[in-house]
């Protein structure tokens, strides 16, 4: 099966393009020959994930995140090597060998939580298309959603009874400590198991691979408390959510995003709502670029998230008090970022939800599109404050909070210098003091204040080492590693040269060694490629000089002959006893590990001499 498993990871890798897949990930922009966007692996304040096309491989230049299309997938979305193949031969219309586990005690943890949930799902949809789901449904049509919105949200329902999905996921072989785990049911004192959705709406929360995570549900009117009803069933909050698992966070999730994704890349604009059936409401009316937070606040996570897809957000939230006070707290944090951000409310008291049903999508996206800028909405808060006030301690309480909210937004580059003057202005105007007193104050409070981590600062995307080459140890390996990553065809002419005593122990000699297994196993030179090889290596640092060695030698020139140069340097250095490459402070690879290492390679390398030499002999006798 490895053969046919390894060659199924060949047939994906050549099908997918890696900038296809990133790109519907994150916002990709070209830059020359490659694509750019923000990396999702760090906190990035600017693009600094570079995708090659032409290699097939990404990098990130200030976290080293790196590597094909496998590894970006797996990374993305934390998927295992299996569930990632699934993913892109899916994606690609590739069909997969029968390869799941025949034994279920084999399948992982979180393929358990992943198939749990799925199951659920379904069940739950059930549920609400038979004669359970009456009430429900009826509900749904009272609200004013379609039948086509019940099914893209795959939208179900629980069903009064305590113990019926326990009941139908024992059926199905499903454990109940895989159900407890993932928070479907709850264990009694006597170890008997109860059901946590109870008569109520279930929305399903899918990930951005489509996979259902977790649940909402929301209460049904008809479980409103009677004059006279007592238990469980009729208390409960309105909206109940699944626990944090191993693939659930909320402060991590939006709901809809696998839904909203490319909308909101298509018209680089992500609107963020309140709540499950605002999402819903929305998308119904057309308008696609909707998510929401699971009833937290936003957080940073959130906004990193939405970062990566674009650069403008509308929130859009209740006209309510609550709604207001998460529009304010949304604003605070939000102004710390490079991004526009706009804020309505929907008037009439109503939610977004209703909203959309009454008035159509259009008139939604009039609201969206005559959103107050934030700047402008703490402006005009903090105004109404300040006339309020009679003491002069309010009115300073005020514009001071006023100053602190928006310094940071006005020392990130975020508001352009016209938005920024005229809000100087205001100030200035209001409070009666100059327009370069207030920029100086808000100076002064810009710099106290604690930026997002993970500002790259000063490094710059193309910050590159430069091509410039001494001749020292570490550069003669790498320039080795580079020209040979450049172009396979190379190891013919040098192979008998290159050995992997020219290295010490060293990062570079562990990622010779993977180099070397690599090429030896390869029949035909123009069959390996850049990418293939990158996906066999697990240790980042290692990638990282992979993917260095080769940009810095595909820009350095005549390969030839730096290879040529550096074999010699290598080879005088070894004549002379002092072990090449060695730099044991830069290594990043423990010296035991990079000696581990070295050794399988030496032995696995003599394997497949050993091996060619039998095929170059022919068959081996039966038997042997
Ligand atoms: P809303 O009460 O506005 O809910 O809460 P909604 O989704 O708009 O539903 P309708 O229109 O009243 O039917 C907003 C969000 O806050 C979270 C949920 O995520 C909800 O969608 N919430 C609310 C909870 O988590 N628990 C609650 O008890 C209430
Ligand atoms: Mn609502």
């Amino acid at each position: 099966m490895s053969t046919s498993s390894g060659q199924i990871f060949q047939v994906v890798r050549q099908a997918a393009r890696i900038e296809e897949i990133i790109g519907e990930h994150i916002a990709l922009r070209p830059a020359g020959r490659e694509f750019v966007g923000l990396c999702p692996f760090h906190e990035d304040r600017r693009p600094s994930m570079y995708v090659s096309p032409q290699k097939q491989i990404f990098y990130c230049f200030v976290c080293a995140a790196g590597g094909d299309v496998f590894k970006f997938v797996e990374n993305y979305h934390k998927m295992s090597k299996g569930e990632t193949l699934r993913f892109l031969a899916q994606r690609y219309g590739i069909t997969l060998p029968e390869f799941r586990a025949t034994n279920p005690q084999a399948a992982s943890q979180r393929d358990k939580i992943v198939d749990a949930n799925l199951w659920a799902a379904q069940y739950f949809q059930s549920n609400l298309a038979g004669s359970i789901g009456h009430a429900a449904r009826e509900y749904l049509t009272s609200r004013g959603v379609h039948a086509a919105t019940i099914e893209r949200f795959q939208i179900g329902c629980a069903e009064t009874q305590w113990t019926a999905l326990a009941a139908a996921a024992g059926k199905k072989g499903i454990s109940s400590e895989t159900l407890v785990s993932v928070g479907l049911v709850k264990n009694r004192s006597d170890g008997s198991v109860y059901d946590v959705f109870r008569n109520r709406l279930i929305f399903p929360i899918v990930d951005s691979s489509d996979r259902v995570i977790a649940f909402g549900g929301r209460i049904l009117p008809s479980a409103a408390p009677e004059p006279n009803a007592t238990g469980p069933d009729q208390e409960g909050p309105k909206y109940l959510n699944s626990p944090e698992t191993a693939l659930f966070s909320k402060r991590e999730t939006l709901y809809a995003l696998n839904l909203a994704r490319q909308p909101l890349i298509r018209k680089q604009l992500a609107v963020v709502v309140e709540g499950y059936m605002d999402v819903v409401g929305c998308h119904q009316a057309g308008v696609e670029n909707v998510v929401a937070t699971l009833g937290t606040a936003m957080t940073e996570q959130h906004v990193n998230l939405l970062r990566r897809f674009c650069n403008r957000m509308a929130l859009v939230f209740d006209s309510d008090e609550a709604g207001r006070r998460a529009a304010d707290r949304a604003i605070e944090l939000l102004l710390r970022y490079p991004v526009d951000v706009r804020i309505a409310h929907v008037p009439d008291g109503k939610d977004p939800c209703d909203f959309c049903m009454t008035h159509g999508g259009e008139a939604f996206e009039k609201i969206v599109t005559q959103a107050k800028d934030s700047l402008e909405y703490a402006w005009e808060k903090m105004y109404t404050a300040f006339q309020a006030s009679d003491s002069l301690a309010g009115k300073q309480r005020a514009s001071e909070a006023l100053m602190r909210l928006v310094a940071p937004a006005i020392f990130n580059n975020s508001v352009d210098p016209i938005r920024r003057g005229l809000l100087q202005k205001n100030i200035a105007d209001l409070v009666g003091i100059s327009s370069d007193e207030v920029h100086a104050r808000i100076r002064r409070l810009a710099v106290g204040t604690d930026r997002p981590s993970g500002d790259p600062g000063a490094v710059k995307p193309d910050a590159a080492p430069p091509v410039e080459v001494d001749m020292g140890l570490q550069r003669a390996g790498h320039w080795v590693i580079g020209a040979l990553l450049c172009d396979f065809s190379l190891y013919h002419e040098f192979r008998d040269r290159i050995s992997m005593d020219l290295f010490s122990s060293s990062d570079m000699a562990a990622l010779l060694g993977l180099l070397l297994e690599y090429l030896e196993e390869l029949t035909d030179m123009a069959a390996g490629n850049l990418a293939e090889f990158i996906a066999r290596v697990d240790n980042p640092a290692l990638v990282r000089l992979a993917i260095q060695a080769q940009a810095e030698a595909e820009r350095g020139g005549n390969l030839n002959q730096k290879i040529e140069d550096s074999l010699t340097r290598l080879e005088e250095l070894a004549l002379r006893g002092s072990p090449a490459g060695i730099d044991a402070d830069s290594s990043q690879v423990a010296p035991d590990e990079a000696d581990r290492l070295k050794t399988a390679v030496n032995a696995r390398m003599q394997a497949v001499k050993i091996n060619k030499l039998q095929r170059k002999l022919g068959p081996r006798p039966s038997g042997g």
